[in-house]
């Protein structure tokens, strides 16, 4: 295969009683139905809030399972639970073993490695990290040895979280902790990918549309496929825009289209609390 086509959906938030998200990802589904990707990535919130209702997370299985084509996903911290944090609020809902048993048992793998079109493509967990769970270790070893076996090949990360907001030593902030992974996997993560040829990473998370570059790494924040946060409850940095990614890698080659599906409405998050 010389051209591998990935579509990035993020922070789709289904659940069975709200209707609107499910309307939205439906526009999604005709979009990648129309487009045909050879793999679609949910990277992360699937669900609206899995660790307080169960089948939010069923609901979402049903819905990616009838994509017409093949999918991998990673958990969000709405499917699993949150990271602790150095500063700001103690997570309502940590992270634990038996909500990533229950990701895993349901949707997959919270982690993986493939290769397609002369590039190595990995998915971590970044809702273990600074959890200090067996899980955060087991992910780190494993990272190593496939990190160790990528021979050379262009890499593109995806996970839940960005890494940072500008920077890799941008301090944790109490007001924004919960945005990014935190710092000492942060660092940690960094110093093993600084061992290979690190071209991209794809992170969801903050419901907003952000594409830069750091060094030779491009950053691409895909934008939740469900909703926005108004600006009184988040402040802006990228775009606040329902919507998707789309990649095409070639050997020694990438190119990133920020797209929405046709009918895709910007649902505001305030709406949805009522
Ligand atoms: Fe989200
Ligand atoms: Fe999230």
């Amino acid at each position: 295969m010389t051209e591998f086509r990935l579509t990035q959906i993020s922070d789709t938030h289904l659940a069975r009683r709200l209707k609107t998200l499910t309307a939205n990802f439906h526009r999604i589904g005709e979009h990648i139905d129309a487009t045909r990707p050879d793999l679609v990535i949910n990277s992360g919130d699937l669900a609206f809030d899995a660790p307080t209702q169960r089948d939010d997370l069923e609901f979402a299985k049903s819905l990616h399972d009838a994509l017409p084509v093949p999918c991998r996903h990673l958990p969000g911290n709405h499917d699993i639970g949150d990271n602790p944090t150095a500063t700001g609020p103690v997570p309502s809902h940590p992270t634990t073993e038996s909500n990533l048993q229950m990701f895993r048992a349901m949707i997959g793998e919270d982690r993986w490695r493939f290769d397609a079109a002369g590039w190595c493509f990995i998915g971590l967990n970044s809702l273990v990290m600074n959890t200090g769970l067996d899980s955060e270790a087991e992910q780190f070893e494993w990272l190593a040895s496939e990190l160790a076996r990528v021979n050379g090949k262009p890499v593109a990360l995806f996970l839940h979280k960005p890494l940072f907001l500008n920077v890799p030593d941008d301090p944790e902030l109490a007001a924004s902790a919960i945005r990014y992974v935190p710092p000492p996997p942060r660092r940690r993560l960094i110093d093993m990918l600084a061992t290979v040829d690190l071209r991209l990473v794809a992170s969801g998370h903050v419901h907003q549309r952000r594409d830069f570059t750091f060094r030779h790494t491009r950053h691409v924040w895909a934008p939740s496929a469900g909703f926005v946060i108004s600006d009184a409850r988040q402040e802006v940095i990228g775009i606040k825009q329902t919507g998707l990614v789309e990649y095409r890698f070639a050997p020694d080659a990438f190119e990133v289209r920020h797209v929405r599906a046709k009918g895709q409405a910007d649902i505001d998050l305030d709406s949805l609390l009522k």
